[in-house]
């Protein structure tokens, strides 16, 4: 990455469609999911590998896989496929249907194959917050990630782990200790996550705070290339804090197309910041993305009609209103 290169991981088919209140048929998650592969977006983050009972809208997640397995990308782009997975039964749930997909392709499998799939892991910052999101204590989801990263290494399946409630949590207010952001992100990288997304649950995330976490993090030994922000826009911060973090040195965030989702656990978040906003700003500040904002900004429209819900995306909206 250059200095004025940012990734973007475009979350929108899992922290966007797991929490909207209309499921959309498994066509239309695919079709979505293919129509970002196609705007220069390189990281995808597809579904997630758990209970139904939990999360019904991420039901159809071992389809997606399959299919984005069979189905390269025609845009010929290179692009990762992440799915999240709450414990171990998630992840051999994933490896299963892939080893059943690679069996199946055998000496036909493309070598040089231009997906790879990946894992997301998470781990929150408050105790209540813990317990609501995966039933557990701190300690216990630290533990619950151990044989999750030792299997993923195992498999050769690159790692991203993700800290909740970091800035904000809805049980425990907006005073989430740094250091305890801090403590979970080193003892992740730790164990082997490739990198942690500090997330921003709640919205309630301000410049001073950002900042301040920031500098925790960095004061802990860890360094900016092994961290990704992800921001949901509740109090319409989103922006604001990605320009802390910019100059704080991340290049990596995360967003949903048409600002689609929020979160099951914590009550009135909207969605993720926008991509077509996050590009939008980035694109100004003379950043590169590689990201189509005119196609994103159809896709943000399109989906949002699909799901009977208003566009999130200003930019979105003015970038087609042109
Ligand atoms: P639990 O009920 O304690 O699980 O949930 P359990 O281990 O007792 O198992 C209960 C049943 O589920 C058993 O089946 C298991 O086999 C089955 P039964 O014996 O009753 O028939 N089971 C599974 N089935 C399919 N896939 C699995 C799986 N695991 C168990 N993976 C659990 C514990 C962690 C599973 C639950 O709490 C859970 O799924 N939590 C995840 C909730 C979630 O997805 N939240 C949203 C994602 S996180 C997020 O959005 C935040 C993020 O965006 C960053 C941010 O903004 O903060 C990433
Ligand atoms: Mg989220």
């Amino acid at each position: 990455l250059t200095a004025d290169h940012v990734r973007v991981v475009e979350v929108g088919p899992r922290d966007g469609l797991q929490n909207e209140k209309k499921s959309i048929s498994l066509k239309t998650k695919i079709e979505l999911i293919e129509r970002l592969a196609k705007t220069g977006v390189t990281t995808i983050e597809a579904g997630s590998f758990v209970p139904a009972k939990w999360v019904p809208q991420m039901a159809s997640t071992s389809e997606i896989l399959q299919h984005l397995l069979r189905t390269p990308p025609q845009s010929g782009n290179q692009i990762s496929y992440n799915y999240l997975v709450p414990n171990i039964k998630g992840l051999e749930n994933l490896v299963k249907l892939m080893e059943a997909e690679s069996a199946a392709a055998g000496a036909n499998s493309d070598s040089e194959a231009t997906t790879t799939t990946e894992i997301s892991l998470f781990a929150a910052a408050t105790e209540a917050f813990s317990k609501a999101n995966t039933n557990c204590t701190i300690a216990e989801s630290i533990e619950r990630v151990r044989p999750i990263v030792a299997l993923a290494k195992e498999k050769d399946i690159r790692v991203r782990g993700y800290v909740s409630v970091a800035l904000g949590c809805p049980y425990e207010g907006p005073d989430v200790s740094p250091l305890k952001v801090a403590e979970i992100t080193a003892t992740l990288l730790e164990m082997g996550a490739d990198e942690v997304s500090v997330a921003d649950t709640t919205g309630m995330g301000t410049a001073p705070r950002t900042l301040e976490l920031l500098r925790t993090l960095t004061a802990a030994g860890i360094a900016n290339s092994d961290l990704a922000l992800h921001f949901h826009d509740t109090y319409g911060q989103a922006l604001v804090n990605t320009i802390v973090g910019l100059e704080h040195g991340i290049r990596i965030f995360d967003s949903s197309v048409g600002g689609l989702g929020g979160c099951p656990y914590s009550k009135g978040a909207t969605g993720n910041v926008a991509t077509e906003d996050l590009v939008h700003t980035l694109h100004s500040l003379g950043m590169h993305t590689g990201i189509d904002l005119e196609e994103m900004a159809r896709i943000g429209s399109w989906i949002s009609d699909e799901l009977g819900r208003a566009n999130d995306s200003r930019a979105g909206k003015a970038t087609l209103a042109r």
